[in-house]
């Protein structure tokens, strides 16, 4: 591991740094738009939507823990299983596992099989399969964490925000959960799209994982592409140890190099042909210095891949499922000071610096990839 940080450099959440920061305003003018007008409608369906919401809280409830305690687990591994066969399984109490599965069939998680109870039509893929590029189930393990809500909530008078190094190891490893999956639609299937890239990541390829966290990124491109040498960076020490940790168990410590460092300060010693960002430069304190940054590293005719969260700049887009989703997620970014961007965001950026051959696509409703290369 090589540090070029010291922690003065580390961005943290400043008055001043709020003051300059593009991201973290009041209003964000992208969905700052005109009054809505009120329509008219009757209460019922009002109160429909008020019990929909708790509806949807008992939910989230209900899978995190049947994610944690590994009731799920279990009935994946044995379909039909009673709540008595889970209690005997798990040395848990029957009549609390029976409420639970109730909980889970209503929440339409499970299936009746005879006296027992199932997985639903996808819920394996969905909730216990971390290698499918639909898992959903990291999500519930950030969403149950202080850093999510509670701190907003004891600091709404206040304000007060905090950075990476101020979270819980708990919170790390359920955020290096939900990246997991943007990792896997992004690395090889998302790369594969834009035009030329490919070709370059499997013949020998310099790639940096820019604010890399735990390491999933800088594992998953080392193992897909066997030739490559991978760069991980990042700014938070603890995040740089878990990746160094797991790059050795994966010996691959021949192939990856971490570096601790700023995104809005970090040089290589040899230029990269790609350099990707994961669910990760909206957090940045200066996206211009970063892209900067970046252009710095790349080779002549390097790529810039950023994938991330659209954040819906439509009212329309505020009210759907995903924007809904990403607007929860707002409340953690709110605490380190930014929040998420609009997918056109990363094209002004791009525009800005004089990136060329700029691209992008969606690859699930919560994330898209902007790309552009260093000119030739
Ligand atoms: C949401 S996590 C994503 C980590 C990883 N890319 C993934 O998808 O699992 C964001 C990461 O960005 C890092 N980060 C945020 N702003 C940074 C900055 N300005 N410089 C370096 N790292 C930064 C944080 O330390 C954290 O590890």
């Amino acid at each position: 591991m090589t540090t070029t940080e010291s922690r003065t450099t580390t961005p943290t959440a400043t008055t001043e740094s709020r003051a300059t920061s593009p991201t973290a305003t009041a209003e964000t003018p992208a969905t700052a738009t005109t009054e809505t007008p009120a329509p008219e409608v009757p209460l019922p369906q009002q109160a429909g939507t008020v019990l929909t919401h708790i509806a949807g809280y008992m939910a989230t409830r209900v899978t995190q823990m049947g994610l944690q305690s590994g009731l799920l687990r279990a009935l994946a591994t044995t379909p039909g299983a009673t709540p008595g066969d889970l209690a005997d399984a798990l040395e848990m109490d029957e009549f609390f596992v029976s409420v639970w599965c109730r909980g889970a069939f209503g929440a339409g998680l499970l299936e009746r099989a005879g006296a027992g109870y199932r997985l639903a039509p996808h819920m394996d893929t969905l909730l216990l399969d971390e290698t499918s590029p639909a898992f959903a189930g990291g999500m519930f393990g950030v969403v149950s964490q202080p850093e999510m809500f509670g701190r907003f909530a004891d600091n709404l008078h206040t304000g007060e925000r905090f950075w990476w190094d101020d979270t819980s190891p708990d919170w790390i490893a359920g955020v290096a959960g939900t990246g997991r999956p943007f990792y896997t639609r992004l690395v090889p299937g998302g790369l594969a799209r834009v035009p030329g890239l490919e070709e370059v990541l499997t013949s020998g390829a310099r790639v940096v994982d820019t604010a890399c966290g735990a390491g999933l990124g800088v594992l998953r491109l080392a193992t897909t592409y066997s030739s490559a040498t991978v760069i991980g960076v990042d700014g938070d020490p603890h995040s740089i140890t878990r990746a160094q940790y797991a790059v050795e168990q994966a010996g691959l410590s021949d192939r990856v190099e971490l570096l601790v460092s700023p995104l809005e300060e970090f040089a290589l010693a040899e230029p990269a042909d790609v350099v990707i960002n994961n669910i990760s430069m909206h957090e940045c304190r200066d996206i211009d210095q970063v892209a900067e940054r970046v252009l710095a590293a790349l080779r002549p005719g390097g790529w810039f891949v950023i994938s991330d969260f659209p954040f819906p700049d439509t009212d329309e887009g505020l009210r759907s499922v995903p924007g809904r989703l990403m607007s929860g997620i707002q409340f953690f970014e709110a605490q380190i000071d930014d929040q998420l961007l609009p997918r056109r965001a990363y094209d002004d950026l791009l525009t800005r610096h004089g990136f060329t051959d700029l691209g992008s696509f969606e690859i699930s409703p919560v994330h898209a990839v902007t790309y552009g290369r260093r000119p030739a």
